[in-house]
């Protein structure tokens, strides 16, 4: 499978999708909010409406960036993951707005018969700009980075923007395996050799054992690991990275002022509006305070 080039983001074919990047390259910060298994129609619409009116007042204070160009806040950029049953929904009621639309998965077929699955054609379909993949709470079961790969290959060919998830569980960290492990997930996740092909690309680093668990990674095991990232990925060209796992309100900011960390994909924090857009405020003062990520170009 032919991949896209960096340049994709220009003629991509799902609805808005400069949201996120323009000319192959995502710049300044990005925050993403993963809903899980969780949004019914009706809180999901007063979820959504918050968010959208604290981004109407964000630019009422004259706040807002470029707006038009999928920017929140100046040099940060935002995306929502609702599942697969709100994404039409959630979709209309982000529209016009600079808040982009994604899913949590998807399968690495195209069409056919596979009961239960949804493919990248019917998420971007749907209008989604993104999708998460490789998630840990999916290869807890059973997902495997072949299957990871497949699945990214697909969400290319769709112009989904891949987040990639990679992750070590607290026995492997224990063990002191978190980068040996890291590093085979990355390989083995890819649809192409870390050296070659030029895709947009995000990558996650959610260490399995601070995920829902209210336990943050300290902010030197993140940055070693995001630097070990940034190397193994530099023949990719800039590769995004997100860091999640029990990101909040009172946390984000220190996390994302480190410098190869470029954003973070929060889970139960993003079903609280006010939460969740208080972590968009602190990629702004992340990139303010001189914590500026070589993604903001
Ligand atoms: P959490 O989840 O923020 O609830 O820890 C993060 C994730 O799973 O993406």
């Amino acid at each position: 499978m032919t991949l896209p080039s960096q340049n994709s983001g220009q003629d991509v074919g799902a609805p808005g999708a400069s949201l996120l990047w323009q000319d192959g390259a995502l710049t300044g910060k990005l925050v993403v909010g993963n809903w899980k298994m969780n949004g019914l129609a009706q809180d999901a619409k007063l979820l959504v409406q918050a968010l959208l009116a604290k981004g109407a007042k964000t630019a009422e204070d004259g706040q807002l960036g470029h707006h038009g160009q999928g920017q929140i806040l100046n040099g940060v950029r935002m995306a929502i993951c609702p599942p697969f049953t709100l994404l039409s929904q959630v979709r209309d009621w982000l529209a016009g707005g600079a808040i982009a639309l994604g899913a949590q998965d998807c399968h690495a077929e195209p069409a056919g018969a596979f009961t239960g699955n949804i493919s990248a054609a019917m998420l971007a379909d749907a209008g989604c700009q993104l999708c998460i993949l490789g998630h840990s709470e999916r290869r807890q079961a059973g997902e495997t980075s072949v299957q990871i790969a497949a699945k990214l290959a697909a969400a290319h060919h769709n112009r989904l923007l891949p987040i990639l998830c990679i992750g070590e569980t607290l026995a492997q960290r224990q063990a002191g395996e978190t980068l040996a492990v890291l590093a085979d997930q990355l390989t083995n996740s890819l649809p192409f050799t870390l050296t070659g092909g030029n895709p947009p690309l995000v990558i996650a680093y959610e260490p399995v054992w601070a995920i829902g668990t209210g336990l943050t990674a300290t902010l030197d095991q993140i940055a070693e690991v995001h630097q070990f990232l940034r190397q193994q990925t530099v023949g990719l060209g800039h590769v995004p990275l997100l860091y999640g796992g029990s990101v909040k309100a009172s946390n984000a900011a220190e996390i994302m002022a480190l410098g190869d960390v470029d954003g973070v994909l929060v889970g139960g924090a993003s079903l609280n509006a006010e939460e969740f857009w208080q972590i968009a405020l602190a990629a702004k003062v992340a990139l303010a305070g001189g914590g500026l990520s070589t993604a903001a170009a």
